[in-house]
């Protein structure tokens, strides 16, 4: 039996910075503390995460995150088996950041360090929400990326679809930017799409009569600009219910396309493991109700159980690093000094990174 750790977690991939420490052993943990400090005040008037800022600032909260992760779990260094941290994919900055830190601690206390892939922290949630067996069939869907998963194991992940453009969160982000909404912008929208009229502008369902389980939301992010702005001509303004139609309409184009291809990469992955019907969702956009309505009903049809994580496992934490940590410690070893920070890694190496996923080449 794999015996019980307690490990740090670190993250600072992107625009949170956060700590937690988890307990336990592959499929049986428990978060016993999680911080997270948020930057949405420091990017707001720049539309957008930059990078520089948010390097910055993981730089200043990163030893106040893990002291009061540690704190709150009302533990020492001392009581800490071993440290994972973020090491990609991810801003560059911020992901050094992070490594950084975790370098010193381990040099320091003499802990074991492991390099975490961040995109597996969120994959792997259902095993630290539920305990969920593999295999099971993934939607990893974030501000970065989307793609489905099926998760076989701690460190093994295969990629049926995915992306080829924008991730829906971006797409989100962008939108509220054009509607002149606050930033993240996944909240802002489902927000005001509760009191829009959903149905009043077609926008499309990109790549929906294309078979396989790719998805693109880079057309349907212009589609909500050229009705905005045939709006801002034809009336010299938007009205504020303009804006929430326009906002619910996008959600549920974004949602249908979720689900429509839900479906299919469910039947691909019902022909592999019929004897596990299990289907988990998991990253910042998996927070969005009305998309969460949308999986859950796909699943029901197909007699698939459906699982989405409590919100703040959702959204970008050090928990879910923390507990990857745990699920690899049990089937490798650490990485040590030799531990490197990745801007791109992808999650399933087998196969080509997704096209167009950013203008370096794949991110993940
Ligand atoms: O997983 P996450 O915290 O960071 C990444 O790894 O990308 O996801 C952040 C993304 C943002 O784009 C944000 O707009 C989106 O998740 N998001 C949402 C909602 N809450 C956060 N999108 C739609 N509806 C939401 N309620
Ligand atoms: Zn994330």
């Amino acid at each position: 039996m794999t015996p019980t750790q307690t490990l740090l977690g670190i993250e600072s991939s992107c625009d949170d910075t956060a700590a937690a420490v988890v307990r336990g052993a592959p499929g049986d943990m428990h978060v016993l503390s999680s911080v997270v400090f948020g930057q949405a005040e420091l990017h707001a008037d720049f539309g957008g995460v930059v990078p520089e800022i948010a390097a910055r600032a993981h730089a200043e909260r990163l030893d106040v995150s893990i002291a009061a992760a540690l704190e709150q779990a009302d533990l020492g260094l001392d009581q800490i088996d071993a440290i994972a941290v973020t090491c990609g994919p991810g801003l560059i900055g911020g992901v050094v950041s992070g490594v950084m830190m975790a370098k010193g601690l381990s040099a320091a206390t003499g802990l074991p360090l492991y390099g975490v892939n961040h995109l597996a922290g969120h994959a792997l949630t259902p095993r630290l929400t539920d305990g969920v067996a593999f295999p099971y069939l993934m939607l990893l869907v974030s501000g970065g990326h989307c793609q489905f998963l099926i998760a076989h194991g701690p460190d093994k992940f295969e990629r049926l679809g995915g992306t080829i453009d924008d991730a829906p969160g971006e797409a989100f982000d962008k939108v509220a930017r054009l509607l002149g909404l606050g930033q993240p912008g996944g909240p802002a929208i489902e927000a005001i799409s509760a009191h829009g009229n959903a149905v009043r502008f077609a926008f499309p369902r990109p790549l929906a009569n294309k078979p396989g389980c790719d998805l693109s939301f880079s057309g349907l992010k212009t589609a909500v600009l050229r009705a905005r702005d045939d709006l801002v001509a034809a009336q010299e303004g938007l009205h504020a219910s303009d804006q929430a139609d326009l906002a619910a309409s996008f959600q549920a184009a974004v949602r249908d396309s979720l689900v429509g291809k839900s479906a299919r990469a469910l039947e691909a992955y019902l022909a592999l493991n019929p004897h596990q019907p299990m289907f988990c969702v998991a990253g910042g956009v998996a927070a969005n109700m009305a998309i969460r309505a949308g999986l859950e009903a796909v699943s029901s049809d197909l007699s698939v159980r459906f699982l989405a994580p409590p919100l703040s496992l959702c959204t970008d934490n050090a928990a879910m690093i923390a507990a990857a940590g745990i699920e690899q410690m049990a089937v490798r070893g650490p990485d040590g000094m030799a531990l490197s920070a990745r801007p791109r890694m992808p999650l399933d190496t087998e196969r080509a990174g997704m096209l167009g996923s950013g203008k370096k080449g794949a991110k993940a």
